[in-house]
């Protein structure tokens, strides 16, 4: 893939999920170590010994510093090693003895790496998620794989038009899929568009929250470049929500592992967690045999020769920006 995805911010694992233990992840074909120091802070590295080449994968954590698990040696949170165990006393440590530490940060519900040129790694970049974790709010979350370019996930999240085709199940007028015209929204790190459509079949447990005889439902798509999906479900009804945010990582050219969370500010108890859970994933279902039929490269790759129309206006904006970002890196 383009070498210039190296220089954005990637959302690589839930920041619930690494605890004490290291985590290894995956991200543009390159093994990356997560793991948390004494204090707690997130700390990620290139998964690689410098002495040997073993992954820190059954390694642990010790006084703050990670321990290789093959011959044991320390490493500060800098990268530095500062102790070889089968070293003899006072035996000076090689300067080169030192891990790639990656710029990271944990922020809205994620732990986010950069991979590429560490100058380029400002922070500001990384989106917020303001809904998880305050009053009202209450959050699930999940991960699953897809045999598809990660470009291609990301643009199933920002299409408007496959709903009454793909999901059928709550979108029950086929005979009346026109789309409305589309207003694109844009900044330096994001697209978004607001859709109205008809209300949706209600199933599961909105059957019962949400009331029969409202005119619409809208969505609004964004798309933080270069690969999350922010999708915000408002069902027209009290002011309840369902806000998808998800990244969508690129394992490498055919395989991504999206990472996501769901909040909904109603029905807060633990009991009507499965019922976002079941849905999100019945979607994923249903988006992936699509997704996975498409071509694996890259969306915006001239080659694909897709036919966008209006109603793609917001895919279409997300393969511009693409374009241009990886210019400049
Ligand atoms: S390979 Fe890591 S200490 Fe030897
Ligand atoms: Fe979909």
């Amino acid at each position: 893939m383009h070498e210039g995805l190296l220089n954005f911010w990637y959302a690589v694992e839930h920041a619930a999920t690494l605890g004490a233990s290291p985590l290894q992840v995956t991200l543009l074909e390159r093994q990356f170590i997560l793991y948390r120091d004494g204090s707690g802070a997130v700390k990620a590295a290139l998964d690689r010994c410098p002495h040997r080449g073993a992954s820190f994968r059954t390694g642990w954590v010790e006084a703050g510093c990670l321990r290789c698990p093959y011959h044991g040696w320390f490493f500060e949170g800098d990268g530095r090693c500062t102790r070889i165990p089968a070293d003899q006393p006072g035996v000076p440590i090689p300067a080169q003895a030192r891990l790639s530490m990656l710029p990271v940060v944990e922020a809205s519900g994620f732990v986010w790496i950069f991979p590429g040129d560490a100058a380029m790694a400002d922070p500001c970049q990384i989106p917020a998620f303001p809904e998880l974790g305050a009053d009202g709010w209450r959050a699930v979350s999940g991960s699953y794989r897809w045999d598809a370019n990660f470009s291609r996930v990301v643009e199933s999240g920002l299409d408007t038009s496959h709903a009454p085709f793909v999901h059928k199940p709550f979108f029950i007028h086929r005979d009346d899929a026109a789309v409305a015209p589309i207003e694109v929204g844009e900044d330096e790190r994001s697209a978004s568009c607001l859709v109205r459509t008809k209300p949706p079949k209600r199933l599961g447990l909105l059957k019962y929250i949400v009331k029969r005889d409202r005119d619409y439902s809208s969505s609004r798509l964004t798309c933080y470049f270069p690969n999350v999906n922010r999708i915000a479900i408002d069902f027209n009804w009290k002011g309840y929500q369902y806000i998808y945010f998800a990244s969508n990582i690129p394992l490498s050219a055919t395989e991504t592992l999206t990472k996501w969370i769901g909040v909904r500010n109603f029905l807060p108890q633990r009991w009507a967690d499965r019922n976002s859970v079941r849905n999100t994933v019945d979607t994923y279902q249903e988006d992936r045999i699509v997704v996975e039929s498409q071509d694996k490269s890259l969306s915006w790759d001239r080659a694909q020769r897709d036919l966008l129309l209006s109603s793609d206006q917001l895919i279409l904006a997300y393969r511009k920006r693409m374009t241009a970002l990886l210019d400049q890196r």
